[in-house]
């Protein structure tokens, strides 16, 4: 039966990238119909809103939804949209991986790190105001329920993947009511998983981002509050090839989301130049997510094998392919 998924072009390069990903999922023909729905900086003028309440009807709607990156304006008064679509739709765990993948000459190989980002709590939560002219206060909000739903999910996602190393990071040396809290609560859902993982601990998130830069092979799963878990994920992505390649997922109760990590990248945009290899990672988790297991695994290794050949691959990977030729090099890969 045809499943309808929301699909949100996005800003700048956001309708190149998306748009080949939609061309291969429509070559898997995996029974995908596309409802296609606009927000961003393109639609302000228009709907007085970058997040128009018919793209999130749409969501609710359909519960699955793939979008390419939005730009946030900067100085217009309006909250960041992905921050928004977030919260309204309490998309409360930002899963991403970072995988080595074929082709691409970088200093570690075999890197295999998942990500679990709370994403609705933390210094993102917005509370912040000014004092006068001379100061600013962000409120950092770490909530009991917010904390134990990342950590349940992250534990529970990570076993189903057969992962054995999961790690809580923190400054709860420092911040003892908050980031002390998140240490806690993961600990204490850690009792329900002590004998599906061989090892579960800490680091503090200072030396977490050294020893990721130095021996990333040592770690598998990092479970974060939101900053920390939006910075060491773009560390991360950096051990694999760099914006280009990193993919993300957007999850709570009822709706999932995915999307790239990287922003619109306004400076490529119109330029058939930007790397559409995140936004189809990101499809892969969906397509897993939507329990097409076999069509995923087509998809990601017909990237995999695109990868092998350096004619295909993308400026940022040292290549010369443009985003559509990379589309068409995956399709042709299709088993
Ligand atoms: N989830 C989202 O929608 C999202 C995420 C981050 C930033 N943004 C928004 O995007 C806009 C631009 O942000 P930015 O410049 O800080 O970040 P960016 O990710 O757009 O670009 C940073 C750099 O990374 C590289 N890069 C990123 N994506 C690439 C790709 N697909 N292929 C090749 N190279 C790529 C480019 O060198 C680029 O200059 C801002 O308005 C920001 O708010 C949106």
């Amino acid at each position: 039966m045809a499943q309808t998924v929301t699909l949100i072009p996005g800003d700048g390069t956001g309708p190149e990238v998306t748009g080949a990903t939609r061309e291969v999922i429509d070559a898997l023909d995996v029974g995908i119909e596309w409802e296609e729905v606009e927000a961003g900086e393109k639609v302000i003028d228009e709907e007085g809103t970058p997040l128009p309440e018919h793209v999130l009807e749409s969501i609710r709607r359909n519960k699955v939804a793939i979008k390419g990156p939005l730009t946030t304006p900067v100085g217009q008064g309006f909250r960041s949209v992905n921050v928004a679509l977030r919260a309204e739709l309490d998309l409360y765990a930002n899963v991403r991986p970072a995988q080595s993948l074929p082709g691409i000459d970088l200093p570690f190989e075999n890197v295999d790190i998942i990500t679990f980002r709370e994403n609705t709590e933390d210094l993102y939560a917005g509370i912040e105001h000014k004092i006068g002219d001379c100061a600013g206060e962000s409120i950092k909000l770490i909530t009991r329920k917010g904390t134990e739903r990342i950590c349940r999910l992250a534990f529970e996602q990570s076993k189903d993947m057969g992962r054995k190393h999961i790690t809580v990071t923190h400054k709860a040396n420092i911040m003892r009511e908050t980031d002390g809290l998140f240490r806690d609560v993961f600990f204490e859902v850690a009792e329900d998983y002590e004998n599906d993982f061989e090892e579960i601990d800490e680091r503090i998130v200072d030396n977490m981002a050294m020893q990721l830069a130095m021996k990333p092979n040592d770690y598998d799963v990092l479970v974060c509050p939101n900053l920390y878990g939006d910075i060491l994920s773009d560390l991360c992505a950096g051990l694999t090839g760099g914006l280009g390649v990193a993919p993300g997922a957007n999850i709570g109760d009822e709706y999932a989301l995915f999307e790239p990590v990287h922003g619109s990248t306004p400076k490529y945009a119109g330029q058939n130049r930007a790397n559409p290899l995140a936004t189809m990672l990101s499809a892969v988790s969906m397509l897993e997510y939507m329990e097409l297991q076999k069509e995923a695994e087509r998809m990601q290794k017909a990237i995999k094998q695109a990868l092998k050949n350096p004619e295909n691959r993308t400026k940022d990977l040292g290549g010369s392919a443009g985003t559509k030729e990379f589309g068409q090099a995956v399709i042709s890969n299709l088993e």
